[in-house]
């Protein structure tokens, strides 16, 4: 494992470094609705901008309701939602980034540029450059000065048998009202993913997917949202007064929580919307 915690003098370096390098250089500072609605869709990268709209959501719902932690991701690539993820956090939060940053070759740099770029406050980002399966809870608490996460993105390896690690560690570091997001579920092209997740929650039944955040496309695929049981319903309750017009009127059918699904699919949601009785909470 390696990281570094970066001093917030490296930020005028980083500014100075910004002709062009990375994501276009961005007013100073950006809000995190600033980046959603101008830098996100430029930013390379994969996770859809309405997913991550959720996950700003949750992160605000989460700093009114005195919910603290860091928040984090595991496959940040250049940036493109880790970003979105420190830019609404609070001001005393850390913001973990950990990726192996060797795909397609080594992004390391764009990805501390890009977060210059956008603002993000340096002096609060932990970064772990290494391979998930090297890690273990202990390693992430550790440099996190034993703060558990309330947020955490799992966005790395795409197998069944990395994403069964990085979600047991991920449940290891969670405060008692943190959200796991876990990516690329119902993705074709990974149809282990949701299987192993499936077999994984059976075995820790305190914790439940409370939502689905729908594809917004093959690569943009969909997200679970996973709690504990205690704090799926006001997440849920908050997810759909704040994303009212998004709302699947069905629950997606999980044995053990029945889950939200949001959707921003125009064929979907105003189709079903006429066509399914909403059933009562
Ligand atoms: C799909 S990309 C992440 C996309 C990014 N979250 C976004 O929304 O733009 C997956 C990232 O995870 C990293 N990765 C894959 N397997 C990993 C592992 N086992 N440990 C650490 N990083 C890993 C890759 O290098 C890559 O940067």
């Amino acid at each position: 494992m390696s990281g570094q915690r970066i001093g917030s003098d490296f930020l005028s370096g980083l500014r100075r470094l910004l002709g062009g390098a990375g994501a276009t250089a961005a007013e100073w500072p950006l809000t995190d609705a600033e980046y959603l609605e101008r830098h996100y869709e430029s930013m390379p990268g994969f996770s859809s901008r309405f997913s991550a709209e959720v996950a700003v959501r949750l992160l605000k719902y989460q700093q009114a309701h005195d919910i603290a932690g860091a928040v984090g991701e595991i496959g940040v690539l250049m940036g493109r939602s880790f970003i979105a993820l420190a830019l609404a956090s609070a001001p005393g939060d850390a913001c973990l980034a950990i990726d192996d940053f060797t795909w397609p070759e080594d992004v390391f740099d764009k990805f501390m540029v890009n977060c210059g770029a956008m603002g993000v406050d340096m002096a609060r980002l932990v970064t772990i450059r290494a391979n998930t399966t090297t890690l273990a809870a202990g390693d992430i608490l550790a440099r996190l000065g034993g703060v558990k996460l309330r947020f955490l993105h799992v966005d790395g390896g795409h197998t069944a048998e990395v994403l069964r690690h990085d979600l047991a560690m991920a449940l290891q570091v969670m405060e008692p009202g943190g959200i796991v997001c876990l990516d690329d579920m119902l993705h074709a092209q990974y149809p282990e993913l949701a299987i192993a997740v499936r077999d994984q929650l059976a075995a820790e039944p305190d914790f439940v997917v409370f939502c689905i955040v729908d594809r917004a496309d093959l690569i943009a695929a969909a997200k679970y949202l996973v709690c504990r049981r205690a704090y799926a319903v006001r997440y849920q309750d908050l997810l759909r007064d704040a994303f009212a017009e998004d709302v699947f009127p069905a629950p997606a059918e999980f044995a053990a929580f029945p889950a939200l699904i949001l959707s921003k699919d125009a064929r979907l949601v105003p189709h079903y919307r006429d066509k399914i009785e909403i059933p009562a909470a």
